[in-house]
């Protein structure tokens, strides 16, 4: 039987890219027939960065000059860009502080998705965990989902659970909430592909 060609990826994020090593190990390990062509960043001193050329891949920043949480216009343009150039069938944000907008959104319909640590729709936005420790939730998780204009909402695609422990402290319910993504991650990119291909 013919093995069909990987899904060609392209992570964007901004902190310590836990989650992109996640991919690029189910990948290595056989478990994801997929191949990262390219690590974007925002941020120069971005670990992500760092990870990626470890596991020798292309990495590209691509640093905003005014904005805080978007990329101006033209840059976005210039990303889109890039990432057509590669043929990307999937843009994974993984940890990506940037507000995707209309250059990007427009040139990947349905093809941008994201890992955001709480159980959405509950905790949208920053420190999500600290979010539910705070709200006195007994469980709390990750939710891989695609992207779109507003910011953590689009189609949910999966989501994992983990507890809240009574002695949580912000710091150890996040490790655990990432325990589950980097499970999570790479197994929705996997279901997807059948998707992704008969777009
Ligand atoms: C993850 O917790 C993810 O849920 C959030 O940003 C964090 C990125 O972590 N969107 P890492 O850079 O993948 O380690």
């Amino acid at each position: 039987m013919l093995k069909m060609e990987p899904l060609r990826l392209a992570v964007l994020g901004s902190g310590k890219g836990s989650n992109f090593v996640s991919i690029q190990r189910a990948i290595g390990d056989g478990e994801l027939n997929a191949e990262i062509r390219l690590v974007v960043s925002d941020n120069a001193d971005a670990g992500i960065l760092a990870r990626a050329r470890e596991f020798d891949l292309p990495a590209v920043v691509l640093p905003p000059s005014q904005f805080k949480t978007k990329l101006e216009p033209e840059t976005e343009d210039k990303l889109a860009q890039l990432l057509l150039n590669e043929r990307i069938e999937l843009v994974v944000l993984a940890g990506y502080m940037r507000v995707v907008k209309a250059p990007l959104l427009d040139a990947f319909p349905d093809r941008i998705v994201n890992i955001h640590p709480s159980l959405l729709p509950k905790f949208k936005g920053l420190e999500a965990w600290k979010q539910a420790l705070d709200a006195g939730e007994s469980k709390a998780g990750c939710t891989v989902h695609f992207v779109n204009a507003a910011i953590d909402d689009g189609r949910i695609i999966a989501q994992r659970e983990v507890p809240v422990l009574p002695n949580d402290t912000a710091e150890s319910l996040h490790a655990r909430i990432q325990v589950a993504e980097h499970q999570l991650y790479p197994w929705c990119i996997k279901s997807l592909v059948g998707e992704l291909r008969q777009l």
